[in-house]
């Protein structure tokens, strides 16, 4: 096309509706304050300092690095929206993508953001969107304002560094009084769930030591998926796709029965041991998903123990659909069989260590494992049957004789303390219609005749026909069959 040929006209977006469409963009608090520490590991940093004071309605938060830092200049294209063009070719260890993250993340929690910045090379510099002077202004432009000078002297002693400082934080502390406790403890609370976030999100910068994260001057530990230390931690061989630029590697977590109960809650994360199943997606070692089935199996509690890392670099973002927020992260068509596969092994592997509560049955040679319940199939259902061979069922038939009575509590009470709840649970989520009912493709003859003794002994103790046929119809599983009770005379 020569565009030469054409007239043209500028059209500039609005900049106070553009500014709030912005804050639309769906971030939360913590994957808010994760994309600005990105900013951070990306300007090299070795610390990050997530500070707060509560002041009301008048509370702010910093984010405050040691990275590189920024010239004037520097920092005011870092301000602008759309400071890099997402099909650049990034460094390999840049966390960024589209130059929207700083901005996008901001105004999602405030209306007032201001940057710190210096650089090796220079004096620092400050600058601050207010969203209140874009929309009166309509205009396109930073204030050189900041909310309190102390935030000035807070990189006095840093070499080069940055900090970003968000006031007015409207969708956390709209109109809150510095004195309203509730709204102290809500505000608190919400950053103890950024505070763990951030050491899921980061877990691997922490652990390789490459950046120390400060929370309110207290240095964050690492939270780390796969329990690594643990003996009883099962992992697989890492499979490599894509000509070996994404890796997947599973692992089954222990069985609570081999944990610890202070490894068990920490092992729990923000989401408990059943959300936090499935996939963990890393770009850069960065977690962007912290256990999410993607779309590929449903969360179910039995596969509770599979988690299962996916290692992409940052060169395939647009195949993976990475979002602005860096929170969500989708398989591209062609890998999609691979990783089911690949999963389906690891979770399959996983049900059995939480079948058998991490148990394995040891069986020494010459000698046969006797279990109480089976699994069988009759016709093309299953059902859980008592093993007839168990040798305790002799032991119960010899009281029988003499104490019918305690034969009979004995039996009931092994079939009750025994029950394969897992197992039948499992099999009824997998299968539910391949799971047989109460005398479902056998003979109801012994069904029928325990309904006609107790018909005939309701009758003999003064009950009618009626009656009789009603007491029968609310005993279970009598209740299934309602034809046989109509054979009853
Ligand atoms: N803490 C920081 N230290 C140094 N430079 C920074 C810092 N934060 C932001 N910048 C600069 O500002 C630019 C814009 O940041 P922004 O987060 O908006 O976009 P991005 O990181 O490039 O991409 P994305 O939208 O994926 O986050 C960055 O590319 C970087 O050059
Ligand atoms: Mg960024």
């Amino acid at each position: 096309m020569n565009y030469s040929d054409y007239q043209t006209t500028s059209v500039i977006p609005n900049a106070s509706s553009m500014i709030e469409t912005f804050r639309a963009i769906g971030y939360s608090i913590e994957t808010s304050i994760a994309d600005i520490i990105d900013n951070s590991i990306s300007a090299e940093a070795k610390n990050v300092w997530v500070d707060f004071e509560w002041k009301g309605s008048g509370t702010w938060i910093s984010i405050k690095d040691d990275g590189f830092g920024m010239s004037n200049e520097e920092l005011i294209n870092a301000m602008r929206p759309g400071s890099k063009n997402p099909l650049d070719e990034r460094n390999a260890s840049d966390l960024g993508r589209y130059g929207l993250g700083l901005k996008t993340a901001s105004f999602s929690q405030c209306r007032k953001l201001s940057v710190v910045s210096k650089s090796k090379e220079s004096e620092f510099s400050y600058w601050t969107w207010d969203l209140d002077f874009v929309n009166l202004t309509g205009k396109w432009e930073l204030i050189k304002y900041l909310p309190d000078n102390e935030f000035e002297n807070k990189l006095e002693d840093l070499e080069s560094g940055t900090i970003v400082i968000w006031n007015d934080i409207d969708r956390l502390v709209k109109d809150a009084n510095e004195n309203d406790n509730k709204a102290l403890d809500k505000f608190l609370q919400t950053m103890e769930f950024v505070k763990k976030h951030l050491a899921i999100v980061f877990h691997r910068f922490i652990e390789k030591g490459k950046i120390k994260i400060w929370f309110q001057n207290r240095i964050l530990e690492a939270w780390n998926p796969f329990l690594l230390e643990e003996t009883s931690t099962q992992s697989f061989p890492a499979e490599p796709l894509f000509s070996g630029s994404v890796i997947l590697k599973g692992y089954i977590l222990p069985h609570k029965s081999k944990l610890s109960a202070e490894k068990f809650k920490i092992a729990e994360g923000v989401k408990g041991w059943n959300g936090h199943q499935g996939f963990y997606i890393y770009r850069n070692d960065r977690l962007l998903v912290s256990g999410d089935w993607l779309g590929l199996f449903r969360k179910e509690e039995h596969y509770k123990l599979t988690r299962i890392s996916i290692d992409l670099p940052n060169n395939l973002d647009s195949d993976w659909q990475i979002d602005i927020k860096k929170s969500i992260a989708r398989p591209p068509v062609i890998l999609k069989d691979q990783i089911k596969a690949y999963a389906i092994n690891v979770r399959s592997q996983a049900v059995e260590v939480y079948r058998h509560r991490g148990k394995t049955v040891k069986v020494l040679p010459g000698q046969i494992f006797v279990p109480f319940w089976k699994e069988h199939k009759r016709g093309d259902k299953w059902l859980h049957v008592i093993n007839r061979e168990h040798p305790i069922l002799d032991n119960i038939k010899k009281q029988a004789i003499t104490e019918p009575e305690k034969a009979v509590e004995t039996l009931l009470k092994f079939i009750e303390e025994t029950i394969p709840a897992k197992s039948i649970y499992i099999k009824e989520a997998e299968e539910a219609d391949l799971q047989a009912k109460p005398f479902e493709g056998i003979d109801s003859e012994p069904v029928l005749n325990i309904m006609k003794q107790m018909y005939s002994s309701l009758v003999q103790n003064g009950k009618t026909d009626l009656q009789a046929k009603s007491i029968i119809k609310n005993i279970e599983p009598f209740n299934n069959f309602p034809h046989l009770i109509d054979l009853l005379n």
